[in-house]
Protein backbone atom coordinates (compact mmCIF):
# COMPACT_ATOMS: atom_id res chain seq x y z
CA UNK A 1 0.00 0.00 0.00
CA UNK A 2 0.80 3.25 -0.97
CA UNK A 3 2.45 5.18 2.67
CA UNK A 4 0.07 8.03 3.88
CA UNK A 5 1.28 11.77 3.55
CA UNK A 6 2.95 12.75 6.73
CA UNK A 7 1.64 15.94 9.13
CA UNK A 8 4.25 16.88 11.24
CA UNK A 9 2.72 19.79 13.48
CA UNK A 10 4.94 22.19 15.99
CA UNK A 11 2.99 22.96 19.00
CA UNK A 12 5.11 26.65 19.72
CA UNK A 13 6.11 26.45 16.14
CA UNK A 14 7.39 29.86 16.16
CA UNK A 15 9.11 29.85 19.76
CA UNK A 16 12.72 29.38 19.80
CA UNK A 17 13.04 26.35 19.84
CA UNK A 18 11.40 25.71 16.32
CA UNK A 19 13.32 28.78 15.15
CA UNK A 20 16.73 27.70 16.35
CA UNK A 21 16.87 24.18 15.76
CA UNK A 22 13.57 22.57 15.05
CA UNK A 23 12.65 24.32 11.18
CA UNK A 24 16.68 24.42 10.30
CA UNK A 25 16.83 20.95 11.17
CA UNK A 26 13.96 20.31 9.26
CA UNK A 27 15.55 22.02 5.90
CA UNK A 28 18.64 19.70 6.07
CA UNK A 29 16.14 16.92 5.57
CA UNK A 30 14.80 18.21 3.37
CA UNK A 31 17.77 19.01 1.59
CA UNK A 32 18.65 15.96 1.44
CA UNK A 33 15.89 14.15 0.60
CA UNK A 34 15.61 12.71 3.97
CA UNK A 35 11.33 13.89 4.20
CA UNK A 36 8.64 11.73 2.93
CA UNK A 37 8.11 13.89 -0.72
CA UNK A 38 3.97 14.13 1.11
CA UNK A 39 5.69 15.80 4.31
CA UNK A 40 4.10 18.70 5.52
CA UNK A 41 5.03 21.20 8.05
CA UNK A 42 2.55 22.85 9.94
CA UNK A 43 3.85 25.29 12.85
CA UNK A 44 1.40 26.55 15.33
CA UNK A 45 1.78 29.80 17.43
CA UNK A 46 -0.73 32.15 19.08
CA UNK A 47 0.01 35.71 16.83
CA UNK A 48 -3.03 35.96 14.17
CA UNK A 49 -1.11 35.77 11.02
CA UNK A 50 -2.03 34.66 7.45
CA UNK A 51 0.85 32.62 5.67
CA UNK A 52 3.01 35.31 4.42
CA UNK A 53 3.22 37.15 7.73
CA UNK A 54 4.62 33.94 8.75
CA UNK A 55 6.64 33.14 5.67
CA UNK A 56 8.34 36.63 6.56
CA UNK A 57 9.21 35.46 9.45
CA UNK A 58 10.48 32.33 8.89
CA UNK A 59 12.32 33.85 5.89
CA UNK A 60 13.85 36.37 8.03
CA UNK A 61 14.68 34.35 11.10
CA UNK A 62 16.04 31.17 10.40
CA UNK A 63 18.21 31.03 7.92
CA UNK A 64 20.43 32.55 9.81
CA UNK A 65 20.42 29.24 11.76
CA UNK A 66 20.96 27.15 8.74
CA UNK A 67 24.65 26.55 7.77
CA UNK A 68 25.83 28.81 4.98
CA UNK A 69 27.18 26.08 3.00
CA UNK A 70 24.09 24.52 2.96
CA UNK A 71 21.57 26.94 2.27
CA UNK A 72 20.73 27.38 -1.11
CA UNK A 73 17.92 29.43 -2.87
CA UNK A 74 15.75 26.60 -4.71
CA UNK A 75 15.75 24.02 -1.49
CA UNK A 76 14.58 26.89 0.55
CA UNK A 77 12.11 27.92 -1.66
CA UNK A 78 10.43 24.15 -1.98
CA UNK A 79 11.13 24.00 2.06
CA UNK A 80 9.32 26.82 2.23
CA UNK A 81 6.46 25.03 0.23
CA UNK A 82 6.29 22.57 2.72
CA UNK A 83 5.20 25.06 5.64
CA UNK A 84 1.85 26.55 6.47
CA UNK A 85 1.15 28.14 9.80
CA UNK A 86 -2.29 27.83 11.84
CA UNK A 87 -2.65 30.60 14.15
CA UNK A 88 -3.98 28.74 17.34
CA UNK A 89 -4.24 29.22 21.13
CA UNK A 90 -3.37 25.69 22.41
CA UNK A 91 -5.78 25.94 25.25
CA UNK A 92 -8.79 26.82 23.53
CA UNK A 93 -10.62 23.51 22.37
CA UNK A 94 -12.11 25.35 19.21
CA UNK A 95 -9.14 26.42 17.72
CA UNK A 96 -8.39 23.06 16.89
CA UNK A 97 -11.08 22.83 14.15
CA UNK A 98 -8.36 24.99 12.10
CA UNK A 99 -5.59 22.59 12.77
CA UNK A 100 -8.07 19.94 11.77
CA UNK A 101 -8.78 21.86 8.30
CA UNK A 102 -4.95 21.92 7.61
CA UNK A 103 -4.10 18.63 7.90
CA UNK A 104 -4.11 16.57 4.68
CA UNK A 105 -6.38 13.65 4.43
CA UNK A 106 -5.75 10.05 5.77
CA UNK A 107 -2.49 11.38 6.92
CA UNK A 108 0.20 9.82 9.96
CA UNK A 109 0.34 12.96 12.28
CA UNK A 110 3.15 13.90 14.18
CA UNK A 111 2.65 16.30 17.15
CA UNK A 112 5.76 18.20 18.07
CA UNK A 113 4.53 19.97 21.56
CA UNK A 114 7.90 22.63 21.93
CA UNK A 115 5.62 23.98 24.96
CA UNK A 116 5.98 24.30 28.59
CA UNK A 117 4.89 21.56 30.03
CA UNK A 118 1.85 23.23 31.50
CA UNK A 119 0.41 23.20 28.04
CA UNK A 120 0.85 19.41 26.82
CA UNK A 121 -2.44 17.91 29.11
CA UNK A 122 -4.56 20.21 27.23
CA UNK A 123 -2.97 19.89 23.70
CA UNK A 124 -3.62 16.48 24.18
CA UNK A 125 -7.12 16.71 25.30
CA UNK A 126 -8.15 19.10 22.39
CA UNK A 127 -6.32 17.20 19.71
CA UNK A 128 -7.99 13.87 20.69
CA UNK A 129 -11.50 16.14 21.50
CA UNK A 130 -10.96 17.12 17.58
CA UNK A 131 -10.43 13.67 16.88
CA UNK A 132 -6.89 14.36 15.39
CA UNK A 133 -5.73 11.47 17.30
CA UNK A 134 -5.44 7.96 15.93
CA UNK A 135 -3.19 4.74 16.41
CA UNK A 136 -1.06 6.13 13.92
CA UNK A 137 -0.19 9.46 15.34
CA UNK A 138 2.92 10.34 17.71
CA UNK A 139 3.76 13.08 19.89
CA UNK A 140 7.26 14.09 20.78
CA UNK A 141 8.02 16.06 23.96
CA UNK A 142 10.56 18.31 24.77
CA UNK A 143 12.31 19.28 28.00
CA UNK A 144 11.67 19.80 30.73
CA UNK A 145 9.38 16.87 31.42
CA UNK A 146 9.06 17.06 34.72
CA UNK A 147 10.65 19.87 37.72
CA UNK A 148 10.49 16.96 40.19
CA UNK A 149 9.54 13.25 40.24
CA UNK A 150 5.72 13.55 41.28
CA UNK A 151 5.46 16.43 37.98
CA UNK A 152 6.99 13.80 35.76
CA UNK A 153 4.87 11.31 36.83
CA UNK A 154 2.11 13.61 36.10
CA UNK A 155 2.92 14.58 32.51
CA UNK A 156 3.51 10.76 32.08
CA UNK A 157 -0.25 9.92 33.20
CA UNK A 158 -1.62 12.92 31.72
CA UNK A 159 0.21 12.29 28.03
CA UNK A 160 -0.51 8.43 28.42
CA UNK A 161 -4.54 9.26 28.58
CA UNK A 162 -4.13 10.38 25.16
CA UNK A 163 -1.38 8.13 23.57
CA UNK A 164 0.60 4.67 24.11
CA UNK A 165 3.66 4.38 25.16
CA UNK A 166 4.94 3.46 21.63
CA UNK A 167 3.69 6.38 20.12
CA UNK A 168 5.31 9.09 22.69
CA UNK A 169 8.94 10.56 21.67
CA UNK A 170 10.60 11.58 24.78
CA UNK A 171 13.11 13.62 23.26
CA UNK A 172 16.37 14.11 24.60
CA UNK A 173 19.26 15.92 22.03
CA UNK A 174 22.18 14.45 23.13
CA UNK A 175 20.61 11.13 22.54
CA UNK A 176 20.98 12.25 18.55
CA UNK A 177 24.40 13.15 18.99
CA UNK A 178 26.38 11.67 16.18
CA UNK A 179 29.50 10.65 19.36
CA UNK A 180 27.24 9.59 21.42
CA UNK A 181 25.57 6.87 19.27
CA UNK A 182 29.09 6.15 18.13
CA UNK A 183 29.79 5.52 22.10
CA UNK A 184 27.26 1.94 21.30
CA UNK A 185 29.58 1.48 18.36
CA UNK A 186 33.15 1.99 20.19
CA UNK A 187 31.14 -0.59 23.25
CA UNK A 188 29.42 -3.19 21.25
CA UNK A 189 30.73 -2.98 17.66
CA UNK A 190 34.65 -3.89 19.00
CA UNK A 191 35.73 -6.56 20.84
CA UNK A 192 39.22 -4.67 22.72
CA UNK A 193 37.80 -2.32 25.18
CA UNK A 194 34.44 -4.37 26.49
CA UNK A 195 36.42 -7.41 28.48
CA UNK A 196 38.18 -4.28 30.38
CA UNK A 197 34.83 -2.40 30.87
CA UNK A 198 34.44 -2.70 34.62
CA UNK A 199 35.76 -2.69 37.77
CA UNK A 200 38.25 -3.98 38.79
CA UNK A 201 40.09 -2.60 35.02
CA UNK A 202 38.27 1.01 34.82
CA UNK A 203 39.50 3.16 38.28
CA UNK A 204 37.20 5.75 37.54
CA UNK A 205 34.75 7.30 35.26
CA UNK A 206 34.39 11.09 34.28
CA UNK A 207 31.63 12.48 32.13
CA UNK A 208 31.79 16.44 31.47
CA UNK A 209 29.56 18.53 29.09
CA UNK A 210 31.06 22.06 29.59
CA UNK A 211 29.68 25.44 28.23
CA UNK A 212 31.62 28.40 27.43
CA UNK A 213 28.11 30.18 27.34
CA UNK A 214 26.42 31.97 30.24
CA UNK A 215 22.65 32.01 31.05
CA UNK A 216 21.83 34.21 28.05
CA UNK A 217 18.40 35.61 27.68
CA UNK A 218 17.30 32.35 28.88
CA UNK A 219 17.14 33.42 32.66
CA UNK A 220 13.22 33.32 33.39
CA UNK A 221 13.48 29.56 32.59
CA UNK A 222 16.74 28.88 34.03
CA UNK A 223 16.43 30.62 37.23
CA UNK A 224 14.18 27.81 38.51
CA UNK A 225 15.84 25.19 36.85
CA UNK A 226 19.11 25.37 37.22
CA UNK A 227 22.13 22.68 35.91
CA UNK A 228 20.64 19.58 37.70
CA UNK A 229 17.22 19.71 36.18
CA UNK A 230 18.85 21.00 33.04
CA UNK A 231 21.25 18.81 32.14
CA UNK A 232 22.14 16.25 34.89
CA UNK A 233 18.71 14.66 35.17
CA UNK A 234 18.16 14.19 31.38
CA UNK A 235 21.97 14.50 29.67
CA UNK A 236 24.57 13.29 31.65
CA UNK A 237 22.38 10.44 33.11
CA UNK A 238 21.55 9.28 29.25
CA UNK A 239 25.34 9.36 28.94
CA UNK A 240 25.96 7.52 31.85
CA UNK A 241 23.68 5.40 31.02
CA UNK A 242 25.60 4.52 27.40
CA UNK A 243 28.95 4.57 28.93
CA UNK A 244 27.38 1.98 32.22
CA UNK A 245 24.73 -0.15 30.59
CA UNK A 246 25.41 -3.63 29.79
CA UNK A 247 24.99 -4.85 26.35
CA UNK A 248 21.48 -4.99 24.87
CA UNK A 249 20.93 -7.92 22.58
CA UNK A 250 19.69 -5.83 20.14
CA UNK A 251 19.01 -2.84 19.06
CA UNK A 252 15.43 -3.16 19.51
CA UNK A 253 14.00 0.35 21.77
CA UNK A 254 13.08 -1.71 24.80
CA UNK A 255 16.30 -4.25 24.44
CA UNK A 256 18.36 -1.13 24.72
CA UNK A 257 15.77 0.96 27.16
CA UNK A 258 15.77 -2.13 29.28
CA UNK A 259 19.46 -2.02 29.74
CA UNK A 260 19.61 1.91 30.56
CA UNK A 261 17.25 1.32 33.00
CA UNK A 262 18.89 -1.06 34.97
CA UNK A 263 21.92 1.61 35.45
CA UNK A 264 19.36 4.36 36.59
CA UNK A 265 17.84 1.92 39.13
CA UNK A 266 21.38 0.78 40.06
CA UNK A 267 22.76 4.11 40.93
CA UNK A 268 23.28 4.34 44.73
CA UNK A 269 20.68 6.67 46.02
CA UNK A 270 22.50 9.53 47.76
CA UNK A 271 21.92 10.25 51.54
CA UNK A 272 21.68 13.42 53.00
CA UNK A 273 25.94 12.94 54.03
CA UNK A 274 26.82 12.10 50.30
CA UNK A 275 25.39 15.45 49.44
CA UNK A 276 26.88 17.24 51.18
CA UNK A 277 30.18 15.26 50.79
CA UNK A 278 29.50 14.33 47.29
CA UNK A 279 27.98 17.00 44.93
CA UNK A 280 29.34 20.72 44.22
CA UNK A 281 26.47 23.14 43.53
CA UNK A 282 28.41 26.10 41.48
CA UNK A 283 27.52 29.69 40.19
CA UNK A 284 29.64 31.86 38.51
CA UNK A 285 30.77 35.62 38.89
CA UNK A 286 31.94 37.93 36.43
CA UNK A 287 34.95 36.71 34.83
CA UNK A 288 35.93 36.35 31.13
CA UNK A 289 34.55 34.11 28.64
CA UNK A 290 34.60 33.54 24.87
CA UNK A 291 37.47 36.26 24.31
CA UNK A 292 35.25 39.14 26.25
CA UNK A 293 34.57 40.53 29.87
CA UNK A 294 31.42 38.66 31.34
CA UNK A 295 29.06 38.90 34.10
CA UNK A 296 28.27 36.83 36.51
CA UNK A 297 25.19 35.05 36.88
CA UNK A 298 23.30 37.37 39.23
CA UNK A 299 24.21 40.46 37.00
CA UNK A 300 22.71 38.69 34.19
CA UNK A 301 19.00 40.37 32.77
CA UNK A 302 15.88 38.72 34.88
CA UNK A 303 18.15 37.58 37.09
CA UNK A 304 16.78 37.75 40.65
CA UNK A 305 19.46 39.47 42.89
CA UNK A 306 19.70 36.86 45.38
CA UNK A 307 19.37 33.90 43.49
CA UNK A 308 21.10 30.68 44.78
CA UNK A 309 20.15 28.72 41.75
CA UNK A 310 23.19 26.25 40.40
CA UNK A 311 24.73 26.77 37.52
CA UNK A 312 27.38 24.12 37.68
CA UNK A 313 27.08 20.63 39.47
CA UNK A 314 29.72 17.96 39.93
CA UNK A 315 29.12 15.08 42.01
CA UNK A 316 30.58 11.49 42.91
CA UNK A 317 28.34 8.70 42.14
CA UNK A 318 28.30 4.88 42.25
CA UNK A 319 26.46 2.44 40.34
CA UNK A 320 25.55 -0.31 42.88
CA UNK A 321 26.34 -3.50 40.41
CA UNK A 322 28.91 -6.46 40.06
CA UNK A 323 30.15 -4.13 36.40
CA UNK A 324 30.97 -0.71 38.77
CA UNK A 325 31.32 -2.13 42.28
CA UNK A 326 33.80 0.50 43.66
CA UNK A 327 33.81 2.49 40.23
CA UNK A 328 33.55 6.29 41.10
CA UNK A 329 31.33 8.21 38.62
CA UNK A 330 32.44 11.85 37.99
CA UNK A 331 29.99 13.85 36.47
CA UNK A 332 30.62 17.51 35.74
CA UNK A 333 28.25 20.41 33.79
CA UNK A 334 28.16 23.95 34.16
CA UNK A 335 27.73 26.95 32.13
CA UNK A 336 30.35 29.85 31.85
CA UNK A 337 33.01 27.14 31.86
CA UNK A 338 36.88 27.89 30.39
CA UNK A 339 35.60 25.82 27.08
CA UNK A 340 32.96 24.54 25.02
CA UNK A 341 34.17 20.44 26.00
CA UNK A 342 31.85 17.50 26.34
CA UNK A 343 33.65 14.79 27.08
CA UNK A 344 33.76 11.42 28.77
CA UNK A 345 37.41 9.97 30.21
CA UNK A 346 37.80 6.59 31.17
CA UNK A 347 40.54 5.92 33.27
CA UNK A 348 41.85 2.48 33.49
CA UNK A 349 43.33 0.82 36.93
CA UNK A 350 46.83 1.90 37.86
CA UNK A 351 49.50 -0.79 37.41
CA UNK A 352 49.65 -3.48 40.15
CA UNK A 353 53.44 -3.45 40.12
CA UNK A 354 56.10 -1.43 38.01
CA UNK A 355 58.97 -2.79 36.74
CA UNK A 356 60.28 0.40 35.45
CA UNK A 357 62.00 1.98 38.94
CA UNK A 358 64.23 4.53 36.91
CA UNK A 359 60.78 6.20 35.75
CA UNK A 360 59.36 9.17 37.25
CA UNK A 361 56.08 8.81 35.39
CA UNK A 362 53.06 6.90 36.25
CA UNK A 363 51.30 4.81 34.46
CA UNK A 364 48.06 6.63 32.70
CA UNK A 365 45.65 4.86 30.46
CA UNK A 366 42.58 6.38 29.59
CA UNK A 367 40.05 6.21 27.13
CA UNK A 368 39.11 10.26 26.13
CA UNK A 369 35.95 10.43 24.30
CA UNK A 370 35.23 13.90 22.75
CA UNK A 371 31.71 14.69 22.01
CA UNK A 372 31.89 18.48 21.56
CA UNK A 373 33.09 20.67 19.94
CA UNK A 374 35.06 17.98 18.36
CA UNK A 375 34.32 14.42 17.38
CA UNK A 376 37.36 12.69 18.89
CA UNK A 377 38.62 9.39 20.65
CA UNK A 378 41.77 9.32 22.23
CA UNK A 379 43.48 6.12 23.83
CA UNK A 380 46.39 7.22 25.83
CA UNK A 381 48.90 5.10 27.03
CA UNK A 382 52.40 4.98 28.35
CA UNK A 383 55.40 4.47 25.91
CA UNK A 384 59.19 4.31 25.80
CA UNK A 385 61.08 7.61 25.82
CA UNK A 386 63.86 7.31 23.54
CA UNK A 387 67.23 7.28 24.82
CA UNK A 388 69.04 4.38 27.00
CA UNK A 389 67.05 4.23 30.07
CA UNK A 390 63.23 2.89 30.59
CA UNK A 391 61.46 6.10 31.43
CA UNK A 392 58.27 5.97 30.37
CA UNK A 393 56.13 8.58 28.86
CA UNK A 394 52.37 8.95 28.06
CA UNK A 395 51.76 8.86 24.17
CA UNK A 396 48.12 9.49 22.74
CA UNK A 397 46.68 7.17 20.00
CA UNK A 398 44.34 9.85 18.15
CA UNK A 399 41.21 9.13 15.99
CA UNK A 400 39.64 12.29 14.47
CA UNK A 401 36.12 11.61 13.65
CA UNK A 402 35.60 14.44 11.25
CA UNK A 403 38.48 13.70 9.04
CA UNK A 404 38.30 9.24 9.26
CA UNK A 405 34.48 10.35 7.33
CA UNK A 406 33.49 12.58 4.93
CA UNK A 407 30.27 12.36 5.38
CA UNK A 408 28.04 15.03 6.13
CA UNK A 409 26.82 14.84 9.91
CA UNK A 410 23.74 16.02 10.64
CA UNK A 411 22.59 17.60 13.81
CA UNK A 412 21.08 15.86 16.72
CA UNK A 413 17.78 17.14 16.28
CA UNK A 414 17.39 16.19 12.20
CA UNK A 415 18.34 12.50 13.15
CA UNK A 416 16.04 12.39 15.97
CA UNK A 417 13.44 14.29 13.68
CA UNK A 418 13.91 11.39 11.07
CA UNK A 419 13.71 8.90 13.76
CA UNK A 420 10.39 10.20 14.65
CA UNK A 421 9.10 10.29 11.38
CA UNK A 422 10.56 6.80 10.60
CA UNK A 423 8.61 5.53 13.82
CA UNK A 424 11.99 4.41 15.61
CA UNK A 425 12.04 4.73 19.23
CA UNK A 426 15.52 3.87 20.21
CA UNK A 427 16.89 6.91 20.94
CA UNK A 428 13.89 8.09 22.69
CA UNK A 429 13.65 7.67 26.52
CA UNK A 430 10.88 5.71 27.90
CA UNK A 431 8.74 6.49 30.73
CA UNK A 432 10.25 4.12 33.47
CA UNK A 433 13.44 5.75 32.31
CA UNK A 434 12.75 8.85 33.04
CA UNK A 435 11.12 8.26 36.31
CA UNK A 436 13.79 6.62 37.40
CA UNK A 437 16.26 9.45 36.68
CA UNK A 438 14.13 12.01 38.70
CA UNK A 439 14.48 9.32 41.75
CA UNK A 440 17.75 9.29 41.94
CA UNK A 441 17.74 13.08 41.33
CA UNK A 442 15.46 14.45 43.43
CA UNK A 443 16.92 13.32 47.17
CA UNK A 444 19.76 15.53 46.01
CA UNK A 445 18.10 18.50 45.09
CA UNK A 446 15.62 17.78 48.47
CA UNK A 447 19.60 17.51 50.34
CA UNK A 448 20.56 20.73 49.00
CA UNK A 449 17.44 22.06 50.30
CA UNK A 450 17.69 21.04 53.73
CA UNK A 451 21.67 21.96 53.71
CA UNK A 452 20.38 25.66 52.51
CA UNK A 453 24.13 26.55 51.53
CA UNK A 454 24.59 29.09 48.85
CA UNK A 455 26.09 27.67 45.63
CA UNK A 456 30.37 27.99 45.70
CA UNK A 457 31.40 30.91 43.32
CA UNK A 458 33.91 30.35 40.08
CA UNK A 459 34.81 32.87 38.19
CA UNK A 460 33.24 33.17 34.85
CA UNK A 461 35.60 31.39 32.09
CA UNK A 462 36.74 28.91 35.12
CA UNK A 463 36.26 25.00 35.87
CA UNK A 464 34.10 25.64 38.29
CA UNK A 465 34.36 26.13 42.25
CA UNK A 466 37.56 24.38 43.64
CA UNK A 467 35.70 21.92 45.71
CA UNK A 468 35.38 20.52 41.93
CA UNK A 469 38.82 19.58 41.88
CA UNK A 470 38.69 19.31 45.84
CA UNK A 471 36.12 15.86 45.12
CA UNK A 472 38.77 14.62 43.02
CA UNK A 473 41.16 14.60 44.65
CA UNK A 474 39.73 13.16 47.40
CA UNK A 475 39.63 9.90 45.03
CA UNK A 476 43.06 10.54 43.83
CA UNK A 477 41.65 11.85 40.47
CA UNK A 478 41.94 15.27 38.36
CA UNK A 479 39.50 16.24 35.97
CA UNK A 480 41.21 16.12 32.73
CA UNK A 481 41.12 19.60 30.75
CA UNK A 482 42.38 20.75 27.70
CA UNK A 483 44.90 23.46 29.10
C1 LIG B 1 19.79 22.10 26.68
C2 LIG B 1 19.85 22.96 27.91
O1 LIG B 1 19.03 20.95 26.94
O2 LIG B 1 21.10 21.71 26.30
C3 LIG B 1 20.73 24.18 27.67
O3 LIG B 1 18.55 23.39 28.27
C4 LIG B 1 22.07 23.76 27.14
O4 LIG B 1 20.88 24.94 28.86
C5 LIG B 1 21.94 22.79 25.96
O5 LIG B 1 22.78 24.92 26.74
C6 LIG B 1 23.28 22.24 25.54
O6 LIG B 1 23.16 21.54 24.33
P1 LIG B 1 24.38 21.39 23.32
O7 LIG B 1 23.85 20.52 22.24
O8 LIG B 1 24.72 22.77 22.86
O9 LIG B 1 25.50 20.78 24.09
Amino acid sequence: AAASPLDLVIFGGVGDLSVRKLLPALYMAHLHNNLPASTRIHALGRQPWDRAAFVEFIQEKVPGFIEAKAYNMASWQGFLERLDYVALDATQAPDYAALGAALQPGSDRVYYLATAPSLFVGICANLAGAGLIDANSRVVLEKPLGHDLASARQINDDVGQYFQEQQIFRIDHYLGKETVQNLMVLRFGNTIFEPLWRSPYIKSVQITVAESVGVGSRAGFYDGTGAMRDMVQNHLLQLLCIVAMEPPVSLDPDAVRDEKLKVLRSLRPMTMADVAKDTVRGQYTAGAANGGAALGYLQEANVPPHSSTETFVALKAHINNWRWANVPIFLRTGKRMAARQSEIVIEFADLPFTIFQDSPRQSVNRLMIRLQPEEHIQLQMMAKEPGSGMRLRPVSLNLDLETAFSERRAEAYERLLIDVIKGRLTHFMRRDELEAAWSWVEPIINGWQQLNEKPKSYTAGSWGPAASSALMAREGSSWVEES
